[in-house]
């Protein structure tokens, strides 16, 4: 998979990026992540990417120019499966949707600024925009951090079990159960009993009934969602 990523702060993507398990993930070469800074598409002199927005309004907006001649000069060089710009006025990021993303091959993330972009590039050149929450940040930034770190995790080999991203929480529209390591005793603090049994039938079935009780007591609209199945 690849993952460009079109900003005006680069560095702030960076440092995150080659860290843990994303950046081990790049270097095993299961995804590749490139930072685009959009001052070195723009052709102003000052290296300036937003104007004041036509009607008098407050605030800047990310001009065409410079989105466009990236977005292009990388679609010149390869498809890319969606192009996604990261807004609050997008569809909701979800684990499915994490799911659905990790299954492509090239996707461009687009991080707005300021009052955000151009309405026209959203109209030509965005596929899908997606938000990361009701907030709003001052940036897109952390909302692609976001999406790049919950899309690498799951690709296969990124993580060395191979079951333990499969058992998040979300990934059966449940939260996950409890974990424990040792001691199995610490300041009279008990570790469940089932769990040193070596019982692992039992052990399963003690999961499946804490993670639909936790689920049933702190996301009870999860429950609400998995049995009307719409998935959303
Ligand atoms: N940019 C600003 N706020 C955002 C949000 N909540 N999600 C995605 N991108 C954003």
């Amino acid at each position: 998979m690849r993952i460009d990523i079109i900003t005006v702060l680069p560095e702030l993507l960076s440092g995150f990026l080659n860290e843990s398990i994303v950046g081990r993930a790049q270097r095993k070469g299961l995804v590749e992540i490139h930072l685009h800074n959009l001052r070195d598409y723009t052709l102003d002199k000052w290296r300036r990417v937003d104007d004041y927005p036509f009607g008098g309004f407050a605030g800047m907006v990310m001009q065409c120019e410079p989105i466009d001649r990236c977005i292009s000069a990388l679609t010149e060089q390869r498809h890319y499966d969606e192009v996604i710009y990261t807004s609050p006025d997008g569809e909701r990021f979800s684990q499915p949707l994490a799911n659905e993303l990790s299954l492509l091959e090239n996707i461009i993330i687009l991080c707005g600024h300021y009052k955000g972009i151009d309405q026209r590039i959203r109209e030509h050149l965005i596929t899908r925009e997606i938000s990361i929450g009701d907030y709003v940040l001052t940036g897109g930034e952390l909302a692609a951090a976001v999406m790049a770190d919950a899309v690498v995790r799951i690709l296969p080999g990124a993580i060395g079990d191979g079951q333990s991203a499969l058992s998040d929480s979300f990934q059966d529209g449940l939260l996950s159960a409890p974990v424990y390591t040792r001691p199995a005793e610490y300041k009279g603090w008990r570790v469940p009993d089932i769990l040193l049994s070596g019982h692992e039938a039992k052990i399963k079935e003690w999961e499946l009934q804490q993670s639909v009780e936790r689920t049933r007591r702190l996301r009870p609209d999860l429950l609400e969602t998995t049995r009307s199945g719409d998935g959303s």
